[in-house]
């Protein structure tokens, strides 16, 4: 298990290839690839990260990992993989996250893309992510590194 500060300084424990925080967690977080390519969503405050969201009532996360995909970007989810869970403990709450590999097909055009301003593909995530203003504050702790050491150890994509 890592444990380390997320960019506002809150800690955080991240495991892979387990649910060591809840078996039944309220986020998800879907690392998709296109056609080589990273598929993320603008956040309307946030900025560029990966789409994701709330697990829904009666929702599995699965579902909602595919459903918050299909919002924020209008893609369409092809198979979805699960990699790990992270725990970030704030003043007033616990939030506990499963995060998914998705590759996803078919990016369709909606009306709405929720809080975000809809898709976006890039081929290379910046080395200084963390000093980039584009992009959100959850693709700027270890996380994300770690998240993607993982995928290129399992070689998903
Ligand atoms: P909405 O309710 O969907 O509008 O989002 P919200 O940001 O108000 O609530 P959410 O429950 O998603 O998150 C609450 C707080 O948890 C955020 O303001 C962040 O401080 C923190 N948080 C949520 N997701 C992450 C994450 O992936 N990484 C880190 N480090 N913090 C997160």
């Amino acid at each position: 298990m890592d444990v380390f500060n997320d960019y506002y300084g809150y800690p955080v424990r991240l495991a892979f290839d387990s649910t060591p925080f809840s078996i039944n967690p309220r986020h998800v977080w879907v690392i998709c690839h296109m056609d080589g390519q990273w598929l993320l969503t603008n956040h309307k405050k946030r900025g560029l990260e990966f789409p994701g969201g709330k697990v829904e009532h009666g929702e599995t996360p699965e579902a909602a990992a595919i459903r918050e995909v299909k919002e924020e970007t209008g893609a369409t989810v092809r198979s979805l993989t699960f990699l790990g869970q992270y725990e970030v403990t704030l003043p007033s709450e616990r939030i506990v996250k499963n995060i998914y590999a998705a590759d996803v097909q078919a990016l369709s055009s909606r009306n709405s893309y929720y809080e975000t301003n809809g898709p976006v593909k890039i081929a290379e995530l910046p080395e200084a992510i963390e000093k980039d203003p584009s992009f959100s504050f959850i693709m700027k702790d270890l996380v994300l590194r770690k998240t993607l050491d993982y995928l290129k150890r399992k070689q998903l994509f």
